[in-house]
């Protein structure tokens, strides 16, 4: 299993299926894959991509004057779930990051997978909120590094 820097389109198949229900023309670009310092991390087996996260440089209100990286895109395709890949691919870009002298890492974190970034150490911040073009409630999680 190997954890790999991958092009911002290598992630689309994941997202589109694990992320928006495999939806006919359902969005899987983000405005911040191609910015400046933007990177997207995959784990690997086989050749086969099982998962995929994406990561850019914005700050966050909840931690005002720290440099922080947003994680969105967060994917683990459907059986391989629960087998500590998600794991695999945080820690390695925590590692990463600190290395880096990155402050904080955070995320717009799906409820049902809150449960995951707090066993990875994210903190909830501030109130849900309801994203309106999915209808999927969440809340900030930020993780200080
Ligand atoms: C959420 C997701 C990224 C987690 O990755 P994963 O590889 O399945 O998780 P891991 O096996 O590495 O789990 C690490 C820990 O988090 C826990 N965990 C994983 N998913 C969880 C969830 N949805 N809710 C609560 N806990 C969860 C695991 O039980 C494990 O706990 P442990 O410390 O006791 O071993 C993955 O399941 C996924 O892609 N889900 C569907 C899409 C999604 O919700 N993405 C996140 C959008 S914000």
């Amino acid at each position: 299993m190997n954890v790999e820097e991958i092009p911002p389109e290598a992630t689309h198949d994941l997202r589109w299926r694990i992320l928006r229900g495999s939806r006919p023309g359902a969005p899987v670009v983000f405005p911040e894959d191609t910015r400046l310092g933007a990177f997207h991390l995959g784990v690997r087996h086989d050749g086969t991509l099982l998962a995929v996260a994406s990561f850019s440089t914005e700050a966050t209100p909840y931690r005002p004057g720290r440099s922080a990286v947003r994680l969105r895109g967060m994917a683990v395709d459907g059986p391989f779930q629960q087998h500590g890949i998600g794991r695999l691919l945080v820690t390695t870009v925590v590692d990463r990051l600190r290395a880096e002298g990155v402050d904080v890492l955070w995320c717009n974190a799906r409820d049902s997978a809150g449960g995951f970034y707090s066993r990875l150490g994210f903190d909830v911040e501030g109130d849900g909120f309801v994203l309106p073009e999915s209808g999927i409630a969440h809340h900030v999680m930020v993780k200080d590094l």
